[in-house]
């Protein structure tokens, strides 16, 4: 396929009205993780009418593939299609009909878009080098459906030689896109704090071990991690956000529960935290005569573009749209995706889509009841899901060979 950005952006627009109601018909019957059983069947059913091979996968969310008609590598991208557990509050004429569900994170824009982008691609399927895989992943809000599909095989067969996927904003308008190089997201482990001491009469406490007391100590020292253990030029987050203890004002109490999450940006970093918030609250407990018993989980990896890869997608979105459009982001998100997941060993890029109207109307943020966003960004997204896969076919590594 000759790449020409500015036809294949017309291309994109050509089919704007169809993503507007497909869009619009996702976010009207929003469907919270694990439990997006229409949003997979109306996928499902409008991929295999492009003629894209879906394969099993896991129980919602959809896993297409499309062969190309000449060799090259396989690219996944990736949209996921889960909503969220508010309350919509726009008033709009497609608002959602589900009370308490609302797309309010944009993920029926990221599903359309890529719906858009695999029309397009199945349209060209003849002319294309390898083969493209997509990835439409349930519950990225909840419990990672990203690493369910990756345990259950979506990598391979045909095995993945690169991972394409981005997040709407906002805070850019439609037509503009933001792009980190680097660590982008952060890495998340929760973790539960058990401080045992000895529950006593409260008249007497030199016969108990104040566990309120030691947890306290316990919180302050974790906030000092951040401060005061790490170069200011690094990044993390300790939170404490919950902390039960006790059930009377004259018992002193025996055991106290901390829960909080630690994030972080890259590998090094997050094995590092993990290790100083387990000694921390251990090492405070015992010299207060009392144990701390840490339950530190692993969740989403974190994010980090691939170098390469990533100049390869800037770009391709300054052949799209100049590179006024372009927006190099150089300060990574704290927040947390499971697109890293897929980064499985292999070269990714997570971007931004600009949804923005840069007007009153598009003025909050995700996870926002009155969230909602400039459709026009739909063709945009759309069209850059293939521009980045003719892009880097046949290898994601090397220059665009035709
Ligand atoms: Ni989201």
């Amino acid at each position: 396929m000759a790449f020409d950005p500015q036809t294949l952006l017309q291309e994109a627009k050509g089919l704007q009205e169809e993503l507007v109601a497909i869009r619009r018909d996702i976010h009207a019957h929003p469907e919270l993780g694990s439990r997006e059983v229409r949003t997979t069947a109306r996928i499902q059913a409008y991929l295999e009418g492009l003629g894209v091979e879906v394969k099993p996968c896991v129980e919602t969310g959809v896993l297409g593939v499309l062969y190309g008609g000449k060799p090259g590598r396989t690219i996944g991208l990736r949209a996921d299609i889960d909503a969220l557990p508010i309350q919509e509050e726009t008033g709009l004429p497609f608002a959602s009909q589900n009370a308490g569900v609302m797309h309010a994170c944009g993920h029926d824009l990221h599903t359309a878009s890529l719906m858009g982008a695999a029309k397009i691609l199945a349209a060209h399927r003849d002319e294309l080098c390898g083969n493209v895989k997509f990835f439409f992943q349930p519950d990225e809000e909840g419990n990672g459906g990203a690493e369910r599909m990756v345990k259950a095989g979506c990598l391979q067969n045909p095995s993945v030689d690169a991972v394409f996927g981005g997040h709407s904003t906002t805070s850019k308008i439609a037509g503009h896109y933001g792009l980190t190089y680097g660590k982008s997201y952060a890495a998340s482990n929760p973790f539960t704090i058990r401080v045992r001491g000895q529950g006593c009469h409260g008249a007497f406490p030199g016969s108990g071990i104040d566990s309120i007391a030691v947890a306290c100590q316990v919180v302050t020292a974790l906030q000092t991690l951040v401060s005061r253990r790490i170069f200011a030029t690094d990044s993390a987050v300790v939170t404490v956000g919950s902390f039960h203890a006790g059930t009377a004002g004259n018992i002193i109490a025996g055991e106290a529960e901390l829960k909080g999450i630690i994030r972080t940006l890259g590998p090094e970093m997050r094995q590092k935290m993990c290790r100083m918030v387990k000694e921390t609250a251990e090492g405070v407990a015992a010299a207060m005569g009392a144990s701390a018993e840490v339950n530190i989980r692993t969740s989403y990896p974190g994010v980090v573009n691939d170098d390469a890869f990533t100049a390869l997608v800037q770009e391709t979105m300054t052949e799209l749209v100049g590179k006024d459009g372009v927006h190099l982001e150089t300060i990574p998100s704290m927040g947390t995706e499971d697109f890293g997941y897929f980064m499985d060993g292999i070269p990714g890029c997570y971007c931004d889509f600009g949804f923005g109207d840069g007007r009153k109307e598009c003025r909050f943020p995700a996870h926002s009841g009155q969230f909602c966003a400039n459709e026009d960004g739909l063709a945009y997204a759309a069209a850059l899901h293939v521009a980045c896969l003719l892009y880097t076919s046949p290898s994601p590594r090397d220059k665009r060979q035709s």
